[in-house]
């Protein structure tokens, strides 16, 4: 029997719409997104001006996004749901590693280091020792590991930020762990900085009142041969950004210790383990 289409009926005369054969997972998705959907419009009570608002608001996004920015990405990153969609992804046992969010400065052609390298390459800022073990949940080390790491310049800014100034690769690096599992390199102590906020996003979050920065941090993702895959980072304990980061980001597990040390190389040391999950 058609459902017409009414304020009551809403969510049935669409769902209903669907033939048959559709595919039971994007029916399952959709069925469920257009109940929500029309549940929050219902909730709010929403008007045509706020529906308006919000067409031109995602319409505006859109127009933002290119080869270099991904604004929707960072919707997503301030709206939680990215890193809500990691957690539901990356539930992992007591003891493992835990996942944050991957983030939008990450480069595929990250410069291949030996192990001990200095990864910043523009001569800033406070040098510091990362240094630590990729290993199972029994503490074995994991031979072959191959991290990439990646973090922001003592400015605050990722080199892709910054092409006319900064070496592409700057405070980047691909290392792969020996038989020890053993990782060390020498990167700065990254300072905090804020996401992108002269698109859409900074002004949602400016008309919320809600902060910019995220805390201090160093980005690692740690592939092994028959381990799940880790995208996380280590931050820089004492941050005064820890609890408003504005991607929310952060997990009590990942705040790291960074000692100040008395040392001619570095000023700075931060011990991080990985510790890595089997893949079923
Ligand atoms: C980052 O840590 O690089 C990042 C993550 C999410 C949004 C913006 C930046
Ligand atoms: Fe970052």
């Amino acid at each position: 029997m058609t459902t017409y289409f009414s304020e009551e009926h809403s969510v049935e005369a669409v769902n209903g719409r669907m033939a048959p054969d559709t595919d039971p997972r994007l029916k399952q998705v959709m069925a469920s997104l257009v109940k929500h959907l029309h549940a929050f419009a219902k909730d709010v009570e929403l008007t045509q001006a706020e529906w308006d608002y919000a067409i031109e608001f995602l319409t505006d996004t859109g127009h933002l996004c290119s080869e270099d920015r991904q604004e929707f990405i960072l919707l997503s990153d301030t709206l939680g749901f990215s890193m809500l969609v990691d957690s539901i992804n990356n539930r992992r046992p007591e003891g493992a590693t835990e996942n944050t969010v991957f983030g939008p400065f990450h480069i595929d052609d990250v410069p291949v280091r030996q192990m001990g390298d200095v990864i910043s390459m523009d001569g800033k800022g406070e040098p510091c020792l990362y240094i630590g073990n990729v290993q199972d949940l029994e503490g074995n080390p994991i031979e072959g590991a191959v991290i990439d790491v990646w973090s922001d310049n003592a400015d605050g800014f990722y080199d892709v930020q910054e092409p006319d100034t900064q070496p592409r690769g700057n405070n980047r690096g691909l290392f792969t762990t020996g038989a020890d599992g053993a990782y060390h390199f020498i990167g700065v102590k990254p300072p905090p900085y804020p996401i992108p906020f002269d698109g859409t996003v900074g002004k949602m979050l400016a008309a919320l009142g809600r902060p910019y920065y995220r805390p201090g941090h160093m980005h690692f993702m740690v592939i092994a041969d028959g381990y799940e895959k880790i995208v996380t980072h280590s931050f820089v304990a004492g941050d005064p950004h820890l609890e408003r980061d504005a991607v929310f980001g952060v997990k009590e597990q990942l705040i790291l210790d960074f000692e100040k040390v008395d040392d001619d190389e570095v000023e700075w040391r931060s011990e991080f383990d990985i510790v890595m999950v089997p893949t079923p």
